[in-house]
C-alpha cells in the first residue's frame, strides 16, 4: 500500500502523520519543545531541537503505523512560517537560536525603514506590511548583533531558511538548500510578480543573496531524504507554510473560498486564484502555492497573533483552569461577558491593525465580573479578531463569503464556533478531517509524486459539522462595536 508522511513542524511542537492516499491519518505522533523568552517581547527555539524532535516523531508515526519504509511514496512538509534560522552551510550547525516569528525584537527596525519610507514599497513587492513578524528584520538583526556573521554571510559560509529550509537540508544531509514559494513569501525578501528573490529589497535590509536558498514550487521534487534515517530515500514532493498548507487541505481551490485555522494565532486566508489582489485594509498578499508546472496561485491572509495561545494564558497565567480543555465549561457558566472584552494583544496586533506596541486589555469589569466571564471573553475575542480580518477580506477583494472553513485545535470547541457563525452572521463549517495542515502538506507532496490531483482532494473534503448564524443583527452589531472600542484602548500602549 502507498502511503505519505507529513511533518508538520508547529510553534510549539513537532508532529508527524502517515496517511494513506485517500487521505486518511493512519498514526500520528507529536512532540513539545523548550520555548525561550530571552527578554520580555522575544521568543527563540533551539533549531536542533526542533530537527530531532521532528525527526524523532516522523520515526516514531511510521513505526506505529505498522508499515516498511518502502511503502512511503512521498513525504511532505510544513512548518510554523517567517521563523528564521541561519546556519553554517559545511557543517549544519545553527549560528544562534531560531527567531521566532511571534518575536518583536525587530519592531524598531521595521520602525526606521517605514521612516526611511519603504514601506509603500516593501507592500507593493512583497505583498506584506513592515512588522517585526516576517523574516527579513530577523535576519537583519542577527547580521547586526551577532559578532562575525556579517562577513561570514558576504562570502557564502552560511545559509538562512525558514524551517522548511532548515528541515530539507537536515533530511537531505545537507545536499539541499531549497524552500517553496509559499514559505518564501513570507520572507518581505521575495517578489510576488517576479517569483525571485527581490535584489531591492535585499539591498535595502543590508543581505546578501548568498545566503539565501533556492525557491521552488510547492509541489514537485526536492530531494530525497538520507536513507539511514527511515530506512529507506523518501522522495521530499511536497512543501507549503502551515497556513497555505491548510487551505490546501481544506480544499479551497477556487477564488472567494476561504479557511481560518484556529491554532497559537489564528490565519484566516482566502484563496484569490491567478490573481495578487493588493490589500487597502491590512491584510497581506501571499502565494497560496504553486504547483510544479502550473502558474502560482494567491491568497489574501489575515494573520491573528494570539488565538489559542489566549486560552493557554488563562490555564499558564491566570490558572483560571488546569487544562485548555475546560475553558468551555467555565465560559458556559455564564450567558453572556455582561460587557467585558478581553484584547489578547500580548505580542502587539497583527492584521488589519499591524500595531506593534499594542498590549492586552481587559474592559468592562465590574464587582460581579468573574473567572467564568474572562473564560467568555477570552474565547469571544477569537472571534472577534476573525470577524475584523473577514471584514477587511470582503472590503477588499469585493466577495460575500458563503461559508467559512475552519480547523486546528479550538474548532472542537463548539461555543466558539456558534459565536463565530453568530458573530460573523456566515455559516461556519467544521470538517471532518480537522488536521488539515498535515494533511495538506501530504496532498501536495501527492501531487508532487503525480498519484493525486486537485479534483481528487476536492471530493473528498466532507462536513462534519455546520454551524449556522442565529443572534440578530441589532445583537451582533452592539456587541461588535463593543469589541472595537475595546482595541482602541488596547493600541499603542507599549509605544515608547
Ligand atoms: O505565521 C505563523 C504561523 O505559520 C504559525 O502557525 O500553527 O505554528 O501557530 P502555528
Amino acid at each position: 500500500m502507498p502511503y505519505i508522511l507529513a511533518l508538520d513542524q508547529g510553534t510549539t511542537s513537532s508532529r508527524a502523520i502517515v496517511f494513506d492516499l485517500e487521505g486518511r491519518p493512519q498514526a500520528m505522533a507529536q512532540q513539545e519543545f523548550m520555548q525561550h523568552f530571552p527578554q520580555p517581547g522575544w521568543v527563540e527555539h533551539d533549531p536542533l531541537e526542533i530537527w530531532q524532535t521532528q525527526l524523532r516523531v516522523a520515526q516514531e508515526a511510521i513505526q506505529r503505523a505498522g508499515i516498511q519504509p518502502g511503502e512511503i511514496v512521498a513525504l511532505g512538509i510544513t512548518n510554523q512560517r517567517e521563523t528564521t534560522v541561519l546556519w553554517e552551510r559545511a557543517t549544519g550547525r545553527p549560528v544562534h537560536r531560531a527567531i521566532v516569528w511571534q518575536d518583536r525584537r525587530t519592531a524598531p527596525i521595521c520602525d526606521e525603514l517605514r521612516k526611511e519610507g519603504y514601506e509603500a514599497l516593501f507592500r507593493q513587492k512583497s505583498g506584506l506590511v513592515l512588522d517585526a513578524y516576517f523574516s527579513g528584520t530577523k535576519v537583519k538583526w542577527l547580521l547586526q548583533n551577532v559578532p562575525g556573521l556579517r562577513e561570514r554571510a558576504r562570502k557564502g559560509e552560511l545559509c538562512f531558511g525558514t524551517i522548511d529550509s532548515w528541515l530539507i537540508y537536515n533530511l537531505t544531509g545537507g545536499r539541499v538548500h531549497a524552500t517553496d514559494v509559499s514559505n518564501a513569501s513570507r520572507t518581505l525578501l521575495f517578489n510576488l510578480h517576479t517569483l525571485r528573490w527581490d535584489e531591492e529589497l535585499l539591498g535595502i535590509l543590508g543581505l546578501p543573496e548568498a545566503l539565501l536558498p533556492e525557491v521552488r514550487p510547492s509541489a514537485g521534487l526536492f530531494g530525497e531524504t538520507l536513507p539511514e534515517l527511515f530506512g529507506a530515500p523518501i522522495p521530499i514532493a511536497g512543501v507549503a507554510g502551515d497556513q497555505q498548507a491548510a487551505l490546501f487541505g481544506q480544499a479551497c481551490f477556487s477564488p472567494g473560498m476561504a479557511k481560518n485555522t484556529y491554532g497559537t494565532g489564528c490565519f484566516l486566508l482566502m484563496h484569490t486564484g491567478q490573481e495578487r489582489v493588493a490589500s487597502q485594509n491590512g491584510l497581506l498578499t501571499t502565494l497560496a502555492w504553486q504547483l510544479e508546472g502550473q502558474p502560482p496561485e494567491y491568497a489574501l491572509e489575515g494573520s491573528v497573533f494570539v488565538a489559542g495561545a489566549v486560552v493557554q494564558w488563562l490555564r499558564d497565567g491566570l490558572g483560571i483552569i488546569q487544562s485548555s480543555s475546560e475553558v468551555e465549561d467555565l465560559a458556559r457558566q455564564v450567558e453572556r461577558t455582561d460587557g467585558v472584552y478581553l484584547v489578547p494583544a500580548f505580542v502587539g496586533l497583527g492584521a488589519p491593525y499591524w500595531d506593534a506596541y499594542a498590549r492586552g486589555t481587559i474592559v468592562g469589569l465590574t464587582r460581579g465580573s468573574s473567572k467564568a466571564h474572562l473564560a467568555r471573553a477570552a474565547l469571544e475575542a477569537i472571534a472577534y479578531q476573525s470577524r475584523d480580518v473577514l471584514e477587511a477580506m470582503k472590503a477588499d477583494a469585493g466577495l460575500k463569503l458563503s461559508e467559512l472553513r475552519v480547523d486546528g485545535g479550538a474548532t472542537v470547541n463548539d461555543l466558539l464556533m456558534q459565536f463565530q457563525a453568530d458573530i460573523l452572521g456566515t455559516p461556519v463549517v467544521r470538517p471532518q478531517v480537522t488536521e488539515t495542515t498535515a494533511l495538506g502538506a501530504a496532498y501536495l507532496a501527492g501531487v508532487g509524486v503525480g498519484l493525486l490531483t486537485q479534483a481528487q482532494i476536492a471530493r473528498r473534503w466532507a462536513v462534519q459539522k455546520r454551524f449556522e448564524p442565529a443572534m440578530g443583527q441589532e445583537e451582533r452589531a452592539r456587541l461588535y462595536s463593543g469589541w472595537k472600542k475595546a482595541v482602541e484602548r488596547a493600541k499603542s500602549w507599549a509605544d515608547a
